[in-house]
């Protein structure tokens, strides 16, 4: 039997990739009323309308409206009925993220692959199609109610996907030079952390590519552990935090708390100018959380030279952090919706590939503040 092929040394068999991934298609979250959260995304966030499907199109018991910004996409769903599996998730969990959607070549093989090594399918390869061409699409569970849908639309020219219809609006607020999905952090139950790690390396293929135990990410008051699990091209990258004991209750508890489990804590969205991509949201209405000006005093001495004047990082409360390849800007927003759970960051990437660890005591000390106003530390 011939075992090496000729492009044997191009793709050595041990490397394989079962589930390539091209990156995040979309984030589908469930909310109370989508038509005032599409409104609030392109509103503060600079979101434009895409597309919608409802009644209108077909669907009988919801409604969707697909906002896009350069290469990310939300969609935002919401329920017609009572007895409904969207208004029985909005009803546990409040708004949220519902489903992680990766791109991929082929969905029916992302679902075999990814079954066949343990994960729970939530739903069989599906093909959707109209004269546009055909979408298939699979999906299995992850962690709390969350679901990773994989979407195979290369024989797709639509504006979305079949089922949708362009969504025309007179109301087209400027985009805020958000580009992309960095990563996906899920919050986990106690003792959690490593039965998802082992499900994303068995069932996805991820790799674990950086961790921190809860002596990097401690305050006074609480703790938490995070792992960070990388698909193999680095394109999905999705950090898994636990709650860690400290003397009072940790962030990672107030949203399991709250959300009713376990689910999405934040997604992090790249920009190539976060100074003015803060300073447009903030002036759009986003609040972030604040940073004391004491953080800014010493800054430099661990971050070295950046090529931002300090003043307004600290004016905007933009956090800095590098590593050994470079550094990287990030801000955390409050919550986006009333229940302390879903929240945002904003990240430039100079060169730094990790996730800004030496921030962490910072921005936990703020999420804090946050926390004892709302009673819940
Ligand atoms: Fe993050």
């Amino acid at each position: 039997m011939e075992i090496l092929s000729k492009n044997a040394t191009l793709l050595p068999v041990a490397n394989t990739d079962f589930l390539p991934l091209k990156g995040t298609d979309y984030v589908e979250f469930y909310v109370g009323n989508a038509k005032q959260a599409a409104n609030f995304y392109k509103t503060a966030f600079g979101f434009q309308s895409l597309a919608y499907s409802g009644p209108e199109t077909g669907m009988k018991d919801k409604v969707s409206y697909v906002l896009r910004q350069n290469k990310l996409t939300f969609v935002l769903t919401t329920a017609l009925r009572q007895d409904n599996d969207i208004a029985a998730h909005v009803s546990k969990h409040g708004d949220g993220v519902k489903f992680l959607a990766l791109m991929v070549d082929d969905a029916s093989d992302a679902w075999e692959q990814t079954t066949s090594r343990g994960g729970k399918s939530y739903m069989k390869p599906q093909k959707l199609t109209d004269d546009n061409g055909e979408c298939i699409m699979s999906g299995i569970h992850t962690y709390g109610e969350t679901v990773h849908l994989f979407i195979e639309r290369k024989n797709y020219k639509g504006i979305f996907m079949p089922g949708f219809r362009k969504w025309e609006s007179n109301y087209n607020p400027p985009a805020a030079g958000l580009l992309y999905v960095d990563h996906c952090v899920g919050n986990v139950g106690w003792n959690q952390m490593n039965p998802w790690v082992k499900f994303y390396e068995e069932v996805m293929g991820f790799k674990n590519i950086l961790s921190f135990d809860d002596n990097d990410i401690s305050t006074e008051y609480s703790a938490l552990m995070s792992k960070v699990m990388s698909n193999g091209n680095g394109f999905v990258k999705f950090p898994i935090n636990e709650p860690a004991a400290g003397k009072k209750k940790s962030q990672v508890e107030e949203y399991l708390d709250f959300y009713n489990g376990e689910g999405v804590q934040h997604v992090a969205i790249a920009t190539n100018n976060i100074i003015e991509t803060v300073t447009d949201l903030q002036s759009r209405g986003v609040d972030f959380l604040k940073i004391p000006a004491s953080y800014y005093a010493d800054v430099l001495d661990r971050v070295g030279k950046i090529d931002e004047d300090l003043a307004p990082l600290s004016e905007l409360g933009i956090l800095i952090d590098k590593d050994e390849e470079g550094y990287l800007l990030q801000i955390f927003s409050k919550p986006l919706q009333d229940r302390p759970t879903l929240f945002f960051e904003i990240i430039q990437r100079k060169g730094a590939k990790s996730f800004g660890k030496g921030n962490f005591k910072a921005l936990f000390e703020a999420l804090e503040r946050e926390q004892e106003l709302r009673g819940n530390l």
